[in-house]
């Protein structure tokens, strides 16, 4: 499981506080990285103490991860549409978090797992959205690179059309791989660099109209609920 933040006794108090919301009954979005890790183990134990649950994986990993830890699982597709349950929460994970004053909601980057498409789909759906921090993630404006999805074919097209928005797009390269890394979806990941994003949505809304965009990692008005563990506490900001 890749790691990134604070310390692991910060995100293990803010995912298993996460998961101590889940219902009986519940269709609970299972979400990517070393914060909703946590959530999905403390899941699994409370199925083998009876709970009685189905999970949405958001990934490769998140689905391998419930496998290990006893989840039934459903599909997507399973999950939403006529007939389909829904998806009553998603817990999820974040690499940047600005909270936001009272009237707006946080505003959020993900994709640090290069999980963000399935990640928005499953956040999406859900009924409530809760995400999981550790304050190393919180920030007053949101600075970090934004993670881009973008189709093989489109790479050079993206990333001039990111220069053309203001940004410096970097092509996430393997660790353990010669070249690029590819996507659960088979695609390819643009780091881009815009400095201070002062306005999310209009960002967010430049690269959704871009071409060759599978999915961007700027979560903007999604999260309802933001658990921010500490090493001795959680912190529970709702929107
Ligand atoms: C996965 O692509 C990301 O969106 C993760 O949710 C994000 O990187 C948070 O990961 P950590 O909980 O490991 O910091």
């Amino acid at each position: 499981m890749k790691t990134s933040g604070g310390s692991d006794a910060a995100k293990r108090r803010a995912g298993e506080s996460a998961a101590a919301a889940v219902d009986d009954g519940d269709v609970v979005g299972l979400g990517t990285g070393s914060t909703a890790a946590h959530a999905i183990r403390r899941l699994g134990e409370r199925v083998d103490a009876g709970l009685d649950i189905r999970g949405v994986a958001t990934s490769f990993a998140s689905r391998e991860l419930a496998l290990e830890s006893g989840i039934p699982l459903l599909d997507l597709d399973e999950a939403v549409g006529p007939g389909a349950p829904g998806i009553d929460l998603a817990i999820d994970g974040a690499d940047q978090v600005a909270l936001g004053g009272d009237s707006s909601s946080p505003s959020l980057i993900k994709g640090g797992g290069a999980a963000h498409a399935r990640e928005k789909l499953v956040d999406a759906a859900a009924e409530r959205f809760l995400v999981v921090a550790d304050p190393s993630k919180e920030t007053a404006v949101l600075d970090r690179s934004v993670p881009v999805e973008v189709l093989p074919a489109g790479q050079s097209v993206v990333a001039e059309a990111v220069r053309a928005a203001g940004g410096e797009p970097t092509l996430r390269r393997a660790e353990r791989k010669d070249g690029p890394v590819v996507t659960d979806n088979g695609n390819l990941v643009l780091d881009c660099a815009f400095g201070e994003i002062a306005e999310p949505a209009a960002l967010a809304a430049t690269l959704a109209g871009t071409p060759g965009v599978v999915e961007h990692g700027l979560f903007v008005d999604m999260a309802d609920e933001v658990r921010v563990g500490t090493d001795s506490d959680v912190r529970i900001v709702r929107r």
